[in-house]
């Protein structure tokens, strides 16, 4: 048993209360429709396809959804360039689908999440046809970010600020009477122009917007570039990086984190607040930002009581397969969001990054790098290191306090496709930075149709077997039909994962680290119910040495076992203690 010194530690943060409402210990599965299940076979992932397989989900164990976006768009950024915020693209079906796809999750339980995407519209948008049409100095081009360029005939961009998605941050556009003109900010890609947040029209649209659906019925939205809607005055040079982690902790950039941006969101919490039925908190409808902001201090001001409700914690997800970094994150972000009365929202996986059964497979695995993709010519993952890996990672987040994100396929410890033909790759980065010194091989990896049944074309994903992009082989040994029923698949591991958690109440219970146990490879703590009716230690062996249990009930094990009982390098274990006394 753990000494008495070790349990009568410091707690690192309190049990929420038995009555907290749903979202601060959810799990939330996000759907990549494009990618998830095709329904009409025409290779793409729909709703209709959605809504067949959602029962999968509730015998997954999660309680939300959350879909990346459906809406009418050009697709030059997957759906993240919305041309039409209030319908359904051809692609994925209509607006009926999506009453019905809404309406379907609520049945079995499931909220249903969508994302919002705030920053940007296509440049198919009406609102950016009727800017261009309109010319310099018209109420149209002021609810974009339009400029005039520098040097003797404006032919420079405004200023220097690239894209994230490589190359330069400005496009200079062709005046009504054809000359080349203004130039406009996307700091995206050029079909993605920056809308104006000081705008009173922009503000008063997405209000709009947000009422829209929610009277559709939909729970939350993850707000897409939270952190990047308001920009400094003036528009100032930048000589950083556009992505945040290649940057110092506390760098100021002049289009990322401003303090405007939480007015936006105090305005937008009113509004939700508006749709809660009063004494029922399963009626809250919830807002989860999408912010790449450092350090965890930071993000902690998106979830101030009258903002939003989760941001993720991408610095849990950055951190790499190290303890020491692991639980100063783990630390940090509970205190930081215990300042603001928060929980805090894991994630390990979405359709931006390397697959988690990947990234922690990579040489690189300990520094956390390689969130942007990963090429044929690249150095490859170990697959079995990396599984393992993501099995432990999963097992170990599942048992923190807080609530937490699923990306698909990580319940079928789905590898990235690292071996992806170039001339499939659809994602801008790549096409952006081609044979430039940015070079990124792009997110197509990770957003490679689910494989449902091995044997079957497509992996079952559709009934044509065609796939929008390829899938790698080796998906067959993932399939969901390999899997189910299997104790050690990895399907098994998570539906066990969501039971214990959701019987035991982990997402509401304290946290404390257990010193007995903790070293520089190993992460140990103990979880416990505000009763104080249940410990589970929890313990997560990053080291080579095997670690000896104490006593008590093995609830889960992200992998075998030593014949001994020890835990073995990169495995976690749930360990129920007895009760004191
Ligand atoms: C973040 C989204 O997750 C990503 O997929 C998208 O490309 C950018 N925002 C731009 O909308």
């Amino acid at each position: 048993m753990p000494s008495a010194t070790a349990l009568d530690l410091g707690l690192i943060h309190p049990a929420d209360s038995p009555d907290s409402p749903w979202w601060r210990d959810a799990v939330i599965y996000q759907i990549y429709p494009r990618s998830w299940a095709d329904g009409d076979g025409d290779g793409m992932g729909d709703l209709p396809g959605i809504i067949t397989r959602l029962p999968y989900l509730s015998e997954l164990g999660v309680d939300a959804v959350w879909l990346s976006p459906f809406y009418v768009s050009p697709m030059n950024d997957a759906g993240y360039d919305v041309a039409d915020y209030r319908d359904i693209d051809p692609l994925f079906g209509t607006l009926a689908d999506a009453d019905a796809l809404i309406a379907a999750a609520h049945e079995l339980g499931l909220k249903v999440l969508i994302d919002l995407v705030p920053n940007h519209t296509s440049s198919d948008h009406v609102w950016f046809q009727a800017a261009l049409q309109a010319g310099p100095g018209s109420p149209e081009r002021d609810r974009y970010i339009f400029r005039d360029g520098r040097g003797p005939r404006g032919e420079q961009p405004p200023n220097n600020w690239r894209s994230v998605f490589g190359g330069q941050g400005w496009s200079r556009v062709l005046e009504p009477d054809g000359t080349p003109g203004q130039w406009y900010l996307h700091i995206f890609d050029t079909t993605q122009p920056d809308l104006n947040w000081a705008h009173e029209d922009v503000r008063a649209e997405f209000d709009a917007i947000l009422r829209y659906w929610l009277d559709r019925g939909v729970d939350g939205f993850r707000v897409d570039v939270a952190h990047g809607l308001v920009k400094e005055e003036g528009l100032p040079d930048f000589r950083g990086s556009m992505h945040l982690p290649d940057n110092p902790i506390g760098t100021r950039f002049p289009m990322w984190d401003l303090d405007g941006v939480h007015e936006i969101y105090r305005r937008w919490r009113a509004i939700l607040d508006g749709y809660t039925v009063a004494g029922d908190t399963a009626s809250e409808r919830i807002l989860c930002a999408e912010a790449w902001v450092r350090p965890e201090s930071r993000l902690a001001r998106y979830v101030r009581p009258d903002e939003m409700h989760q941001a993720f914690n991408f610095d849990f997800l950055a951190c790499g397969w190290a303890a020491e970094p692991l639980r100063e994150v783990i630390e940090n972000s509970l205190r930081s969001n215990d300042r603001v009365g928060a929980p805090t929202t894991w994630v390990l996986s979405n359709h931006d990054v390397v697959r988690h059964a990947s990234r922690l497979g990579l040489p690189a695995a300990a520094t956390g790098h390689a969130l942007g993709g990963v090429g044929a010519q690249d150095p490859q993952p170990d697959a079995a290191v990396g599984l393992r890996r993501a099995r432990a990672a999963t097992t170990l987040m599942l048992a923190l306090p807080g609530g937490a994100y699923l990306y698909q396929g990580e319940e079928l410890g789905l590898p990235e496709h690292t071996t992806l033909p170039d001339a499939s790759r659809q994602d801008p980065t790549y096409h952006r930075t081609k044979g430039t010194d940015e070079a990124s091989i792009g997110r197509d990896g990770c957003r490679v149709p689910m494989p449902w049944v091995a044997d079957t074309p497509g992996f079952g994903f559709g009934p044509t077997g065609r796939t929008w992009l390829p899938q790698p082989e080796v998906y067959r040994e993932y399939a969901v039909d390999v899997q189910d029923g299997v104790p050690s698949s990895t399907l098994s591991l998570y539906r066990d994962l969501l039971a214990y958690r959701r019987k035991h109440r982990f997402g509401h219970g304290s946290l404390a680290w257990d010193e007995e146990f903790t070293s520089a490879s190993v992460i140990a703590f103990r979880n416990t119910s505000g009763d104080g009716e249940r410990t589970v230690l929890v313990i997560t062996n990053l080291g080579e040495q095997n670690i000896a249990l104490p006593d008590g009930d093995v609830l889960i094990a992200s992998g075998p076992l030593a014949e001994d009982g020890s835990v073995p390098t990169d495995t976690t274990v749930w360990l129920r203690l007895p009760m004191r006394g």
